[in-house]
C-alpha cells in the first residue's frame, strides 16, 4: 500500500473530542472580548514580507529565523503571518480607520506561522486569540486590557491564583536610545561570553540580547543595566499609574525589569502572563503584549497610540483542567431502527428534530437493539428512540431515558416535547 505523505512537522490536525475544548475556549474568549466591546477583525494569513520586516523588526528571531517566506508566482516576496499585530496595523491604515471612530477595538482568532523548533507548547502553526486597540494612549487602557486578559484565562478554567502577570516599561524610543549606549558598553565588556548572534546584535540591536534563549547569554544579561532604572519622569509616572489601576482592578502583578519581549515595535508598557498550571512545560508564557504607540505612524498612518496582546491557544489548552471529553456536547437522541423499514420511518422524524436544533444521531445500519444501546451510551445520548414493526404499526415510539433506563411510549407528534423535557 502507498504511504500517505505526512503532515508538515509542527502543524497539527485537531480532531474531536479535543476540538470541543478549542471551541469552548474560543467561545469564552469571544464572550469576554464582546463584553469589552471589541469587534472581530479577519485579515489574510499571507502578507507582503516588508510588512513584518518593518513592524516586527529586521533584527528579531521572528524575522531573521522563523518566517515562512517565499516568492509568489508574480515574484513578490510574501510571508505567512508570524503574528497578528502587523496585519491589524496595515488594515487600520489601509482602511483609514481613524476617520471612522476615535477608538478602534479589534480582536482576531486564527493561525500564525513560525518555523521554530517544535516541542510541547511550541508549534510551527499555532493559534492566537489577539486584541488590538487603536487611538487610546491612556494608562487606564493598559490596565483594562491586562485585567481583561486575566479574566479570560479565568473563564477558560484557570485558577486565578496560578496566573503570574509580569509587567515592565520600555519607555519611549528616545529613552531606549540613551539606554542602548549603556547596554553596548556593558555587553562589550563581556563580549567573550556572548554567542555569535548576540555579538552581531551588539552592533545592530543590542536590546535583543536581553531576549536571548542561550543560557550563557542569559547569565550575562542578568547583570546588565535595567531600562526601567533609566526611564524619565514622564514614563515612570505613567507606568506607576498603570500599576495603581491594576491594583484597583485587583490584578496581582510583578515588575520584571528583564522583560523586553521579542518584537521590536513596543514602547511603554509591556506584559506577559505565565502559569505553572496544567501540563505546560517550559513554554509557560500563555500570553504577551504591550503598547506600540509609534507603529501606526511608522507604517504610513497618522500618529495613533495603540496597545494589544496575543494569547497562545495551544498553551492555554495545556494549562486548563479536565479531559477533552468533558467539553464535548452530549448527544440528545440516538435513533435505533431495528430494520430497513424502521430506518425509512425514522429518518423524517429525526430530520424534523434536527431542524429544531436537537442533536440527533441515527443508526444507518439497523441491527440488534443491545448493540445500538451500547453505541447510544458511548455517545452519552440523553435518550434513545427504538423503532421496530410494532412502533410503525401503532405510531408510538419507544423512548428510553438513558439516565434511568425507563422506557415510555410516545406519539410521534409528542416526541419533541418529550425530548425537551428530558433535556431540561
Ligand atoms: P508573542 O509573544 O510573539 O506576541 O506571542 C504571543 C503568544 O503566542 C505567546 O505568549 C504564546 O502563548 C503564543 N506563541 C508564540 N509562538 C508560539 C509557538 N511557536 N507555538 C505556540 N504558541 C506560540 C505576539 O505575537 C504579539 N503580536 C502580541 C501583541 C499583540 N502585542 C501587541 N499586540
Amino acid at each position: 500500500m502507498a504511504d500517505v505523505p505526512p503532515g508538515v512537522k509542527g502543524m497539527n490536525d485537531i480532531l474531536a473530542p479535543e476540538v470541543s475544548k478549542w471551541q469552548f475556549l474560543e467561545q469564552q474568549a469571544r464572550d469576554v472580548l464582546e463584553a469589552f466591546a471589541y469587534h472581530e477583525l479577519r485579515t489574510p494569513v499571507l502578507e507582503y514580507t516588508p510588512l513584518f520586516v518593518r513592524s516586527v523588526g529586521e533584527v528579531t528571531d521572528v524575522v531573521e529565523k522563523q518566517m515562512y517566506t517565499f516568492d509568489d508566482r508574480d515574484g513578490r516576496s510574501v510571508s505567512l503571518r508570524p503574528e497578528g499585530t502587523a496585519s491589524a496595523v496595515r488594515a487600520y491604515v489601509e482602511n483609514a480607520q481613524w476617520n471612522k471612530e476615535p477608538i478602534t477595538r479589534w480582536y482576531y482568532i486564527g493561525p500564525m506561522f513560525r518555523h521554530e523548533r517544535a516541542q510541547r507548547g511550541r508549534l510551527r502553526q499555532f493559534y492566537q486569540v489577539g486584541a488590538e486597540v487603536f487611538g487610546s494612549g491612556e494608562p487606564s487602557m493598559d490596565a483594562e486590557m491586562i485585567a481583561m486578559l486575566v479574566d479570560m484565562l479565568v473563564r477558560f478554567g484557570l485558577d486565578g491564583g496560578a496566573i503570574e502577570v509580569a509587567v515592565n516599561s520600555l519607555g519611549e524610543p528616545e529613552e531606549r536610545e540613551a539606554y542602548r549606549g549603556k547596554l553596548v558598553e556593558y555587553f562589550s565588556a563581556h563580549r567573550e561570553k556572548l554567542d555569535d548572534d548576540s555579538r552581531r546584535r551588539l552592533e545592530t540591536n543590542p536590546l535583543r540580547i536581553l531576549d536571548s534563549k542561550n543560557p550563557d547569554v542569559i547569565a550575562v544579561a542578568a547583570g546588565a543595566p535595567k531600562l526601567i532604572d533609566v526611564l524619565n519622569e514622564g514614563s515612570r509616572a505613567r507606568f506607576a499609574r498603570v500599576r495603581a489601576l491594576l491594583d484597583a482592578l485587583g490584578v496581582k502583578h510583578q515588575i520584571d525589569p528583564g522583560l523586553v519581549r521579542g518584537l521590536d515595535y513596543y514602547t511603554g508598557t509591556i506584559f506577559e502572563l505565565k502559569t505553572k498550571a496544567g501540563e505546560l512545560g517550559a513554554q509557560n508564557t500563555v500570553a504577551g503584549g504591550g503598547r506600540y504607540d509609534r507603529l501606526v505612524a511608522s507604517l504610513g498612518g497618522q500618529h495613533t497610540p495603540a496597545i494589544g496582546f496575543a494569547l497562545g491557544i495551544e498553551r492555554a489548552l495545556l494549562a486548563i483542567p479536565a479531559a477533552a471529553e468533558g467539553y464535548e456536547p452530549a448527544l440528545a437522541v440516538f435513533f435505533a431502527p431495528m430494520d430497513a423499514a424502521a430506518l425509512d420511518f425514522a429518518l423524517p422524524i429525526a430530520h424534523r428534530l434536527r431542524g429544531k436544533s436537537i442533536r440527533v444521531e441515527i443508526e444507518h445500519r439497523p441491527g440488534k437493539v443491545g448493540k445500538m444501546m451500547a453505541r447510544a451510551n458511548k455517545l452519552r445520548a440523553r435518550a434513545a428512540v427504538i423503532i421496530g414493526g410494532n412502533e410503525i404499526a401503532s405510531g408510538k415510539l419507544t423512548v428510553k431515558d438513558l439516565a434511568t433506563g425507563t422506557q415510555s411510549e410516545v406519539a410521534v407528534v409528542d416526541l419533541e416535547s418529550k425530548i425537551r423535557q428530558l433535556l431540561d
